[in-house]
């Protein structure tokens, strides 16, 4: 009923889990890949047995809204992570790494989301509480091959829509002469 953070949010899901590892998708992102990023997550974790989450490389200037990693390359576009830092500033941000937006995680994290006091925002930071468990285990990033479409503002929702709309042979033709009238007319 009350909103603390993305990290209460998860924290509230415990009770599902089982004590299985489980998938966080944020619903304000959907991806353009390949292969799916949630499947590129699940080989990662086959791979390591180890909690995971997406990177996105972005530009500098833009890091101080996000989660930022600090790691090193283990193998290619995979990352064993040092450390996690939410929305730092430019100078603060130990690499231009995002956390973007899916993560597998084990039921451990609930341990330290019970820990995690309010962070940034007064918010419950579920960075923070990932930034606990990679002093006691190991954690992965896996760089996202493809495109992360941010569908949270009302601009990206937009574009995005017309973007994958777009790309679809069953309304390419109709939306495209659509929109050419639609800004001629304008
Ligand atoms: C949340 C997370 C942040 C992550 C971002 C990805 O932030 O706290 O670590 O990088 O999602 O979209 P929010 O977008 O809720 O501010």
């Amino acid at each position: 009923k009350e909103q603390k953070g993305l990290g209460d949010a998860v924290y509230c899901a415990r009770h599902h889990i089982n004590g299985e590892p489980f998938m966080v998708l944020l619903g304000d992102t959907v991806m353009d890949a390949p292969v799916p990023p949630a499947e590129q997550l699940q080989k990662v974790y086959a791979r390591y047995q180890a909690p995971v989450t997406l990177l996105e490389e972005v530009d500098r200037s833009r890091v101080s809204r996000y989660g930022i990693m600090d790691g090193f390359e283990v193998e290619k576009d995979i990352f064993k992570v040092r450390d996690f830092v939410e929305k730092p500033s430019v100078d603060e941000a130990p690499s231009n790494l995002v956390v973007a937006s899916r993560y597998i995680l084990t039921a451990d994290i609930f341990d330290y989301l019970a820990k995690t006091p309010p962070g940034k925002g007064n918010e419950i930071q579920l960075t923070d509480a990932m930034r606990m468990m990679v002093r006691d285990r190991a954690m992965y990033g896996c760089r996202l091959n493809g495109k992360r479409c941010d569908i949270g503002n009302k601009e990206g929702f937009v574009k995005t829509n017309i973007e994958f709309a777009l790309k679809r042979n069953d309304m390419n033709e109709d939306l495209k002469a659509y929109i050419k009238k639609l800004a001629e007319s304008l």
